[in-house]
């Protein structure tokens, strides 16, 4: 060993040791007589001291050649420093250094390794390995080491057996594209990598392994954004023999269990919401629950009295900003420029002021009487010193919209606490969705989604009434997990194929070897997949996944640090069949 220590070990209780320590030079103040020299590990840094005095003269000019991340080794006496530093646990004592070995030279490094780092984004992600020595980054890979670990143990510790399912496999349908990987030795054939497991784990329950999990990576081809990465890890699971309360209890314990051990939290009971009431109260299937601001429907009230934006609407939609009346002109236009963003799309905003003198102002006082207006605060539970901001349109516009303008309002008035987690399920979500372009039927979670059988009925003339036997899990308005009770009856699974625009041909060359195992006796099962990337975020107080994966991607899906994807060659393309069009 090249240490008898770690740099972030040695305390006051250790003055007169005699140390060893190795590590990378974090800084060095060169006083001419006195060198200080910081020295970091992974646990942490200590400083060390050369006086010119009282060091051997090839140690002291050793001391003076060490440059930024050089890597040494020391020998030395712990003593107690004089100045003391209490913002690191090893700031009471100080190395005075006997010997040095200079193990390493380094360049110097294209940004510093600092916790507040001059380095931008794109020259961290090229110089990876460095970043992960500043502890911003090393602490967040910390977390997800203890994440993955309490994860582990809790699954094995519930009956649960990890099995690792492959990777190059055949196209899954989780509604993102798939990435391709050519097969050399079937030219002209191509492998994907998995979505999710999602079939194999469905054939593990026919295999009767009763509970799985892994934790497995998946590869989605999609846009992305701060919560997605093209590669990204699940904790997949799914249990035979039960029904969406046995899951929602397990895995609901699970995060709480998370909670509990890693950041000492009670989450409290997970409150069960269905999605209409999501959309219909906050306007999303991921609501923020660390706020209130639910959306009230004011139609009755405001159509009818000759506002053509609001008589012309599908949906009238209203939130309440408390103590917002004072908001100016200016205030109301940036709102208003928001909501009149393309993605947002809504045609303009309308608010009314509840002054605290009693008196009501708003946009539309030419067409509606302070009754009018009073009816409306009412509806919206508003008192002295809101705002109300309504929003009308086309009604899933309308919805979307509101939903932004909510999200920004609780930003804006600081009602979002990264330091609160509000935890909800979500249930009853459509099985299927209308797609106008493709004139199809879609699936909300996947083909394998068991629908509420109560629904069987409609099944076949009103697909789009029926409801699927699905959950989500969402924490601060981030879908952190989605499963599903899953068909385990092969005619049941046919019929949905068959809504879902698959002829018999197809269904079989894409499932023939899920609908045959379905011949052979399959239980009824369940399961869920938790974003595992999205957990560490969530659990640090973060929105994106980024810093939590060692190696991630950028926002064009490229590793700039190993320049992948990246061109092969001719050669390489022949050999794989694959001619290149120009
Ligand atoms: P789903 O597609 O909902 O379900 O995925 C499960 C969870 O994975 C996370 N997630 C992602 N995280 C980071 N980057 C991405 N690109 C990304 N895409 C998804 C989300 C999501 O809730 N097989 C089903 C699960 C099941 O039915 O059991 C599935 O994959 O947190």
């Amino acid at each position: 060993m090249l240490r008898s220590h770690t740099c972030g070990e040695l305390r006051l209780s250790d003055k007169g040791k005699d140390v060893h320590l190795s590590g990378w030079v974090q800084k060095v103040r060169d006083k001419g007589k006195l060198i200080w020299i910081d020295l970091r590990d992974r646990y942490g840094i200590t400083q060390l001291i050369f006086e010119e005095e009282n060091t051997p003269q090839e140690v002291f000019e050793k001391a003076k050649e060490c440059g930024r991340e050089f890597v040494v080794t020391v020998k030395g006496e712990v003593i107690e420093r004089l100045s003391k530093n209490d913002t690191i646990d090893t700031g009471d004592i100080e190395v005075v250094v006997r010997s040095i070995e200079i193990l390493n030279e380094s360049e110097v490094p294209p940004f510093t390794i600092e916790d507040n780092t001059d380095g931008g984004d794109d020259l961290r992600m090229k110089y990876r390995y460095l970043d992960i020595r500043r502890s911003p980054i090393k602490d967040k890979l910390f977390l997800r080491h203890k994440l993955l670990k309490t994860t582990r143990d809790f699954f094995n510790d519930a009956g649960f057996i990890e099995v690792e399912t492959p990777v190059l496999i055949k196209s899954t349908p989780e509604g993102a594209r798939d990435f391709i990987v050519p097969s050399r030795m079937n030219k002209g054939e191509f492998y994907a990598l998995p979505q999710s497991p999602q079939t194999f784990k469905q054939l593990l329950m026919v295999s009767g392994l009763d509970k799985y999990y892994q934790l497995v990576k998946c590869f989605r081809d999609e846009d992305l954004r701060s919560d997605r990465q093209p590669e990204f890890t699940q904790i997949d699971c799914e249990m035979s023999f039960i029904d969406q309360s046995d899951i929602i209890l397990t895995f609901g314990l699970f995060i709480k269990h998370l909670f509990n051990e890693i950041l000492n939290v009670d989450i409290g009971e997970i409150p069960i919401m269905n999605y209409d009431d999501a959309i219909n109260l906050y306007g999303s299937d991921k609501p923020d629950l660390r706020f209130d601001m639910k959306f009230r429907n004011v139609s009755d009230i405001m159509k009818g009295k000759g506002f053509n934006v609001f008589d012309d609407a599908e949906s009238v939609l209203a939130i309440c900003a408390p103590e917002c009346s004072t908001y100016s002109r200016k205030d109301i236009d940036l709102l208003t420029d928001f909501v009149r963003k393309p993605q947002i799309g809504s045609k303009g905003l309308v608010y009314v002021k509840l002054n605290e003198d009693g008196s009501i102002k708003s946009s539309i006082d030419k067409f509606y009487s302070v009754e009018d207006l009073k009816k409306l605060s009412s509806q919206c539970n508003a008192k002295k010193g809101d705002l109300i901001l309504i929003l009308a349109g086309e009604k899933s516009q309308n919805l979307n919209a509101m939903s932004e303008l909510r999200l920004l309002m609780g930003k804006k008035l600081e009602l979002i606490d990264n330091n609160i987690f509000k935890p909800v399920w979500i249930i009853d979500f459509p099985l299927f969705i209308w797609d106008n372009e493709t004139k199809r039927y879609h699936s909300v979670h996947h083909p394998f989604t068991s629908p509420v059988l109560d629904d069987l009925k409609t099944l076949k003339n009103e697909p789009e009434k029926v409801k699927a036997n699905a959950y989500d899990l969402v924490i601060n308005g981030v879908e952190i997990g989605g499963g599903s009770i899953r068909i385990h009856d092969r005619d049941l699974q046919e019929q949905i194929f068959k809504i879902l625009g698959f002829s018999n041909k197809e269904a079989n060359n894409q499932f023939g070897f899920l609908l045959d195992a379905f011949r052979y006796g399959t239980p009824p099962h369940g399961g869920i997949a938790f974003g595992f990337d999205r957990i560490c975020s969530l659990f640090a107080g973060e929105e994106s996944i980024k810093d939590f994966i060692a190696f991630p991607k950028n926002t064009s899906g490229k590793d700039v640090m190993i320049d992948s994807p990246s061109e092969i060659s001719k050669d390489h393309l022949d050999e794989l069949g694959i001619k290149l069009s120009d």
